[in-house]
């Protein structure tokens, strides 16, 4: 049977990675978090004390660089880099702003381009990130565009830091987000927008079942 996939687009915060494992679980096929490779390499220019944003470096970087992506008994995605389990110190904040400067480099997208339309060849996929729709799986059957206001993203964000036991001031959060939304629907190289065939979803007024409901409908109806 056709592997089917299903590309999850949207800016940091909208909920993209909790529902796309959730429909993966759901559906029963592999997540793919793309967001986390492109930490990983940006995990690696820190710890070689590159600048992110010297596309020249990050690139002498990748020839030494190996990225892998594993699935644990857990079945939750891990980031290998160089055979070291990254998947915790790939989500520290600073790691954010190595992977969104990182990310505007064409020469790191391609490296990564080849490794995640392979996962989605060999697999049913619920892949997410900014460009999947667009640019990684052109062809994909499901195309969700996932958004929420700012300041709901950063409230959920909010949220989720104070668990951790690390909160920060709302308007510190709002900031960064609002500055990442910028930087990544202003790159040049494949930056975020909507894939003319993708699907709006908007979570601000839902919860995480609404939402996750709302997706589950967009995609019964595409792939009926
Ligand atoms: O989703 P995330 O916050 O883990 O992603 C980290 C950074 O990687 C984000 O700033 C944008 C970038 N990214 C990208 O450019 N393309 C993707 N497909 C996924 C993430």
């Amino acid at each position: 049977m056709k592997n089917v996939s299903i590309a999850i687009d949207g800016p940091s915060g909208a909920g993209k990675s909790t529902l796309a494992r959730a429909l993966a679980r759901e559906k029963g096929y592999l997540y793919v978090d793309t967001g986390a490779i492109y930490r990983t390499i940006g995990l690696s220019a820190r710890r070689a004390g590159a600048d992110p944003k010297d596309e020249a470096a990050v690139l002498a970087l990748l020839p030494d660089t190996h990225v892998e992506l594993r699935y644990g008994d857990d079945g939750l995605q891990h980031m290998l880099l160089n055979g070291e389990d990254v998947s915790q110190e790939i989500r520290l904040p600073e790691i954010s702003l190595y992977a969104s400067a990182v990310s505007a480099h064409p020469g790191v997208r391609a490296y990564l381009l080849d490794m995640q339309r392979e996962l989605a060849r060999t697999n049913s996929v619920v892949m997410d990130g900014r460009d999947i729709g667009t640019v990684v799986l052109p062809e994909a059957d499901v195309k969700i565009f996932l958004t929420a206001s700012a300041q709901e993203r950063a409230r959920r964000r909010c949220r989720e830091l104070e668990q951790r036991g690390t909160p920060e001031p709302e308007e510190t959060v709002l900031r960064e987000i609002v500055q990442r939304d910028w930087d990544d629907t202003h790159r040049a190289a494949a930056p975020l927008r909507r894939a003319e065939d993708a699907v709006e979803v908007d979570t601000t007024q839902l919860d995480f079942q609404g939402s996750l409901d709302a997706l589950l409908r967009v995609i019964g109806e595409k792939l009926k």
